[in-house]
């Protein structure tokens, strides 16, 4: 292949166009993202049918293959970067955190040496620093960057095992978990799937873990809770959770932790998207206590607005978490002293992840993130405040945070019906749930972009969906 600027560049032409094709495209995408319907107008099967061919002996020229990409992928990617996107609690990508992972893949750095790539470790560190204290969460904690809240719940609960283990005497690391002595887990009967697939992977079985009764909006009855922790035979893992997924309520963490804490157990919140609450100090009175935990899983690809993949593992004690994924062996002497980010992370090589939160926060800074937060949780309440006097919707939670449910009266049928109306007329995108048994429509609001009109065009969708569907 030819060289461009006589090889001066080590590139040839066709590379330099691929790339300059890719971030003109990328751009051009996010420009015309208004005008964009709110889902694909491409199917399931038709979408993977475009890129389900046999691999050629002979490859394609650079700027060929991103034009394939791109034309292969027409109609088939979902907007879930625009404001109109009101699904699983998903960011937007937010365009500075873009901007910045443009460079994390031109740099090509592996983040896993803090010597070898040191401008990462220092955003990262940055990173971890900002985060940690924005939530209010002990100086000095350790933190990890992974790909999102269901690894640092498996992180944070690694972490666990380990201190809760060598309480007993016993070294995970060394001996494995055959043989160990118990570990009882607590868990809310409303926890989100992932800690409970982080159990899993833990070793520490889903359906060993109690169940704990909780309330109508999913917080954990403290009556139960201290019965639960009476019944426990040795120091219990405790799974809280700062923000359920349908309700976004937080459970009663001031009232919860010192009863673990006072049996010698450990506490590990899943804050995935909850957490940022903490960071708004008008609202934080709402996860009071929650600083007392002893881990915790923030995603930064949800509130933050990140783009995919990044959350946090914190936790208080730093030596649990290395000593649990640290890939140079748990016991090594120098493992505490000299500080590498793969101690922190399940990954040795990874990408430079921790770089577009690094741009994000010093674009928004402190005012910005509390503004965007609060922003979020006042649009949720206008959403439950407008839909709860439209008669035929029932607005099922209180507005903890950013979350809001809903069910037509008329039942389960119409309420599926109602959200895939909406769905298919693709001005905006609401996801499905269940809650207490039924089949509701879930409405989250974590889009950096997300104002007034966003939510009022949602609710009237809603109201002429139902129109259409009664
Ligand atoms: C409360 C809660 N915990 C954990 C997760 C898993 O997070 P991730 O998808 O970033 O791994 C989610 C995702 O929606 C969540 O809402």
């Amino acid at each position: 292949m030819r060289q461009a600027d006589d090889g001066a560049t080590g590139l040839t032409e066709s590379q330099l166009r691929a790339m300059e094709m890719a971030g003109e495209a990328a751009v051009a995408y996010r420009k015309n993202l208004p005008h964009q319907p709110a889902r694909p107008s491409l199917g399931l099967d038709e979408a993977v049918a475009r890129f389900s061919h046999p691999l050629a002996d002979a490859g394609m020229p650079d700027e060929s293959v991103i034009s394939h990409i791109l034309q292969a992928s027409e109609g088939a990617i979902h907007k879930m970067t625009g404001p109109s996107f009101f699904g699983y609690v998903c960011g937007g990508s937010h365009p500075v955190g873009v901007a910045a992972d443009f460079l994390v893949s031109a740099w090509g750095q592996n983040a896993a040496s803090a010597y070898e790539s040191p401008a990462i470790t220092g955003m990262e560190r940055a990173v971890c620093g900002w985060v940690i204290e924005l939530l209010g969460l002990p100086a000095g904690s350790g933190a990890g960057l992974v790909t999102g809240a269901s690894l640092a719940n498996t992180a944070g609960i690694l972490a666990a095992r380990n201190a809760l283990l060598a309480r007993q005497g016993w070294n995970v690391e060394a001996m494995g978990l055959f043989g160990a002595p118990e570990i009882p887990v607590l868990i809310g009967a409303e926890a989100h799937s992932a800690p409970l697939a982080a159990l899993r992977y833990a070793g520490f079985g889903s359906e060993r873990a109690q169940r704990v009764a909780t309330d109508d909006q999913g917080r954990i009855d403290p009556a139960a809770f201290r019965q639960a922790l009476d019944d426990c035979s040795a120091p219990p893992l405790v799974l809280l959770q700062a923000g359920q997924i349908n309700t976004g309520a937080f459970d009663p963490f001031a009232e919860l932790i010192p009863l673990v804490h006072e049996r010698g157990g450990w506490v590990h919140v899943d804050g995935a998207f909850g957490l940022w609450l903490a960071a708004v100090p008008a609202l934080a009175d709402r996860l009071a206590g929650v600083q007392a935990a002893d881990s915790w899983a923030v995603d930064l690809h949800k509130w933050l607005n990140a783009p995919y993949d990044a959350g946090v593992v914190i936790v208080r004690e730093r030596r649990w978490l290395v000593e649990a994924l640290s890939a140079r062996g748990a016991y090594l002497p120098d493992v505490t002293q000299h500080w590498e980010p793969s101690d922190s992370t399940p990954e040795l090589s990874r990408r430079a992840r921790g770089v577009p939160s690094y741009a994000i926060l010093r674009h928004l800074g402190r005012q910005g993130l509390r503004e965007m937060i609060a922003r979020h949780c006042h649009l949720a309440q206008r959403v439950a405040d407008c839909l709860a006097l439209t008669p035929g919707f029932r607005v099922l939670n209180q507005i903890h945070s950013n979350q809001v449910i809903l069910a037509c009266e008329a039942g389960d049928a119409m309420t599926m019906k109602v959200l895939e109306q909406v769905q298919a007329r693709a001005k905006v995108y609401p996801s499905h749930g269940e809650w207490a048994g039924h089949k509701v429509i879930r409405v989250s609001i974590s889009n950096y972009a997300m104002q007034e009109d966003d939510v009022d065009l949602l609710c009237t969708e809603l109201e002429e969906a139902l129109i259409v569907c009664q």
